[in-house]
């Protein structure tokens, strides 16, 4: 039997300007004619049915983070999710539990000043800086101790699909940004870690993690945020 190459896409409506509530409106695409990944299909709808549909993207192909988005209730990349062969309905939604600006854009104001608040730059005391126009290298080990942490887009799928993040987003950094404050907490060239640890040590910013390890089960660049917050916990408790 000849498979089924119609589509249809129920996608998360909003505009706040003239919506009163959102929607969700469905759009038929003939997938003969359109690449094979969640990203190909919007670009299409909004190209040839409906240029008002809004998301971000940029890259297509994993790095910029910008297409994050809840495709059939799982928080992932809409550039690297092949539009599913076996089902007919594809149900795409933003990201949960984020104030929305518009259909797919979630607002990551909040998200980004949380990982601004963590420092995510090298801090070193003077002594220990390189000369002028050298390189600030540092071991092989010492550099396998950033695991890859430092491969994470900040996309936000893990951070919204945490309960904790959820309910607790003003206070609590969620794993994405936990993530980034343990790459610099475990970085042998950074001279302020008992000063990252210190920040942390409140019942909302770290703590309210209980290792639910949805963050990790999501990551769609297969990192473990999940782990990184557990080594943070660890390492305050080794430290104070
Ligand atoms: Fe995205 Fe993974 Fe980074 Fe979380 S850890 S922000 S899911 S890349
Ligand atoms: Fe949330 Fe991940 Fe902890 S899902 S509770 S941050 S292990
Ligand atoms: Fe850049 Fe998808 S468009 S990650």
């Amino acid at each position: 039997m000849a498979r089924n190459l119609t589509k249809i896409f129920k996608i998360y409506r909003f505009n706040p300007e003239i919506d009163s509530k959102p929607y969700y409106q469905k759009f038929k695409v003939d997938m003969s004619k359109c690449g094979p990944m969640v990203l190909d299909a919007l670009i299409k709808i909004k190209t040839e049915i409906d240029s008002s549909l809004t998301f971000r993207r940029s890259c297509r192909e994993g790095i910029c983070g910008s297409c994050a988005m809840n495709i059939d209730g799982v928080n992932t990349l809409a550039c690297l999710s092949a539009v599913p062969k076996d089902e007919v309905e594809v149900k795409i939604n933003p990201l949960p539990h984020m104030y929305v600006i518009k259909d797919l854009v979630p607002d990551m104001t909040n998200f980004y000043q949380q990982y601004k608040s963590i420092k995510p730059w090298l801090i070193q005391k003077d002594e220990n800086k390189p000369e002028k126009g050298t390189e600030n290298i540092q071991s092989k080990e010492d550099r396998s101790l950033l695991q890859d942490m430092d491969k994470c887009i900040l996309c936000a799928c893990c951070s919204t699909s945490c309960p904790s993040y959820w309910w607790n987003s003003d206070k609590y950094l969620g794993p994405a940004v936990l993530m980034q404050a343990n790459r610099w907490v475990q970085d042998s060239r950074d001279d302020a870690t008992t000063e990252r640890l210190s920040e942390l040590r409140d019942p909302f910013s770290l703590y309210r993690c209980h290792t639910i390890m949805n963050c990790t089960k999501t990551c769609p660049k297969g990192l473990n945020p999940g782990k990184a917050v557990a080594q943070l916990k660890l390492d305050i408790a080794d430290k104070f």
